[in-house]
């Protein structure tokens, strides 16, 4: 019995194979490498104790998938590989519907034909749209305001409608709020590519001098402060979302089922801000711009169906958020690239100074460490 979880040295897929690992689960992980790097099979390897098997897959590539089956005893899948970028999706919509919709449809045709059909989808919040009502519930309506959050909303629609055809599936839809924060250790955490388009990976980048200061996106909603309410969960939380919800589907009658992973909790962008410069000990320098594109005022979670019906709820709040996102970054200030020389493989041992152009922000964080 194994677990192939999609996209599985990402952000979130890191984690949660960590997670699966510590419950005894074996797990073989499908990633393309395209946005998440090989470091981190280094780091579940020297978190869990075990080396994870890892195929280089797209899961695009029907072929490629059906070779993957027919090697490993896959029973159940969690699917988190995907593009995310809102902006990017904004400007390549066709890429982002041919890859997010095209790999979905590809995996789960294969895993039908293998007889797989306990699948974990990675959806997110922003399927409640711009009129999204805060807290937000499983059963209001559905919407976008960017291709990429189109892709969610249409991949939904395609499980409940395979669901509905065909009750031997058992599906777990789990909408994210806002993940972020990073595993204790500090060995696994976000590192976005170029400049970061999310919140807290900003701040954390201005702590480290990788940025100069973080722009705030409007001050002027219909908030205690003026600035964006979101629901940040840690991701560690999130991760045992995803255990929870593979026991969920072990023992449901139910071929779909959609739950909200957020903490319940809003908290602004200057509150998180606060929160961060408490727990790193560094002031962010601050400028407000007029408000984001697409952005909504308040979004939060109403998470009790995953409370009542998964036995989970988020257990870390916006300190262990800070605290825990800030050691990541302290320790690897240019993300999975910066490792700490005993760490670096003779395929690594390039000059640093030619290596890493931010050389200076390196000092800066020696400093801050
Ligand atoms: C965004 C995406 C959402 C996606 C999620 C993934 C949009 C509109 N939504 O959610 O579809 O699922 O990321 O994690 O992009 N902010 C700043 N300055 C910054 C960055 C953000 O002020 O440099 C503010 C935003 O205006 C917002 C809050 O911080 O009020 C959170 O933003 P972000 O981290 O990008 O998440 P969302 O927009 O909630």
């Amino acid at each position: 019995m194994t677990i192939l979880v999609t996209g599985g040295a990402g952000y979130i897929g890191s984690h949660t194979v960590i997670q699966l690992l510590d419950d005894g689960a074996d797990v073989v992980i499908a990633d393309t490498l395209e946005n998440s790097s090989a470091v981190v099979l280094d780091r579940i390897a020297e978190l869990t104790g075990r080396r994870v098997p890892f195929e280089q897959v797209d899961v695009s590539d029907p072929q490629a998938l059906d070779r993957l089956l027919t090697r490993y005893d896959v029973t159940e899948v969690i699917h988190f590989a995907g593009l995310k970028a809102v902006g990017e999706s904004v400007e390549q919509p066709l890429r982002y519907y041919s890859h997010n919709l095209g790999s979905t449809l590809t995996l789960l045709q294969a895993l039908d034909r293998h007889g797989i059909r306990r699948f974990v989808f990675s959806s997110s919040a922003t399927v409640y749209g711009p009129d999204a009502a805060a807290p937000a519930q499983e059963d209001d309506p559905t919407s976008a305001t960017n291709p990429y959050g189109w892709t969610k909303v249409m991949i939904e629609q395609m499980l409940r409608d395979l669901a509905a055809a065909d009750d031997r599936w058992r599906i777990a839809i789990l909408r994210y709020f806002n993940p972020v924060g990073a595993h204790p250790s500090g060995l696994i955490g976000e590192d976005p590519r170029g400049r970061p388009n999310n919140l807290l990976p900003f701040v954390t980048q201005v702590a480290v001098g990788r940025q100069n200061e973080l722009t705030v996106f409007g001050d002027d909603y219909p908030t205690a402060d003026g600035t964006g309410v979101r629901d940040f969960i840690h991701v560690e939380d999130l991760a045992s979302g995803h255990v929870h919800a593979l026991a969920h589907l072990r023992r449901t009658d139910e071929p779909v089922s959609t739950f909200n992973l957020g903490t319940g909790e809003g908290t602004s962008v200057r509150g998180l801000v606060t929160a961060f410069e408490r727990a790193s000990g560094h002031r962010i320098p601050v400028r407000v711009a007029p408000r984001r594109a697409g952005d909504v005022a308040v979004s939060y979670a109403d998470s009790s169906k995953a409370n009542d019906v998964l036995g989970w709820r988020a257990r870390h709040g916006i300190d262990d958020i800070c605290t825990d996102a800030w050691r990541w970054q302290r320790q690897n200030p240019l993300g999975y690239e910066s490792l700490p020389a005993r760490r670096r493989s003779a395929r690594t041992q390039a000059p640093r100074r030619q290596r890493y152009p931010l050389l200076p922000a390196l000092r800066l964080a020696g400093r801050a460490g």
